[in-house]
């Protein structure tokens, strides 16, 4: 009898620890698999206007988190979808796309060659200050741009020029001279890097 007893309280005991299992916060991966019908698997988007977060600055990541959450950010989605998660996911699904492999885009559009070239030297002029490496790099709270999808990199250049999408006034500064043909030059060349 206290042999079957004994096996009985085992088994409630398992019991008991697996609904403690199943009750523990989602980890990193488990959230940030609510992302990937739209960002892909592991943040490598299809894209063309959805962008990849596959290796994007965790700080940057954190902060657009935030100004999607307060509306200074313009969303088509993420203004409402960003308020469904706490400032710890956050920087949780941010450390998790941080530490994925940069995909990449496998543009869809044309990226034009002779507007690459141009968009170089806009980028030396104007950009490279910030986004590093062509793009690749970054510091601070600035975003990795290099293959990000076309189309996504001109939605944002759009958004940025009409004001919608706020830059520091330092980046107001560097890009003040820029006309419309420069912005969509740099794009090409953003999208152009592997
Ligand atoms: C229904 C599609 C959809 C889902 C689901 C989605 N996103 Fe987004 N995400 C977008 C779109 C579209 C944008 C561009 C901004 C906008 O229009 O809202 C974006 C932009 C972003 C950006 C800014 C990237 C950049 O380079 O500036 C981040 C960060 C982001 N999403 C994080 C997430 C996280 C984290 C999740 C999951 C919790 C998620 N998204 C789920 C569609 C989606
Ligand atoms: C003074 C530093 C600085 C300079 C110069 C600068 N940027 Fe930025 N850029 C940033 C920062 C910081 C962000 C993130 C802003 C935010 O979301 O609030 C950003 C964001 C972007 C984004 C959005 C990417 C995304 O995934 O959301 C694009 C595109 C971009 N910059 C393109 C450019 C281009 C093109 C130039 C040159 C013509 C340029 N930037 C010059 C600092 C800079």
């Amino acid at each position: 009898m206290r042999r079957k007893w004994s096996g009985m309280a085992l088994a409630l005991g398992a019991l008991v620890m697996s609904a403690v299992a199943h009750a523990a916060p989602p980890s990193a991966e488990m959230l940030s698999n609510a992302c990937g019908g739209c960002h892909g698997t592991n943040g490598a988007s299809a894209g063309p206007s959805m962008p990849s977060l596959a290796g994007q600055n965790k700080d940057f990541f954190i902060d657009a988190m935030k100004k999607f959450k307060s509306g200074e950010r313009p969303g088509t989605v993420m203004s409402r979808l960003a308020k469904g998660y706490s400032d710890e996911q956050v920087v949780a699904m941010a450390e998790f796309f941080a530490q994925q492999k940069p995909a990449p885009a496998a543009q869809k559009a044309a990226v034009d060659r002779a507007k690459v070239a141009k968009g170089k030297s806009v980028y030396n002029s104007a950009c490279k200050r910030c986004h590093l490496e062509n793009g690749k790099d970054f510091e601070e709270d600035t975003p990795v741009v290099a293959g990000q999808w076309l189309k996504y990199l001109q939605i944002q250049m759009a958004e940025f020029q009409s004001g919608a999408r706020k830059m520091s006034e330092k980046k107001t500064e560097k890009v003040k001279s820029l006309t419309a043909d420069d912005w969509d030059a740099v794009a090409h060349f953003y999208a152009s890097q592997k």
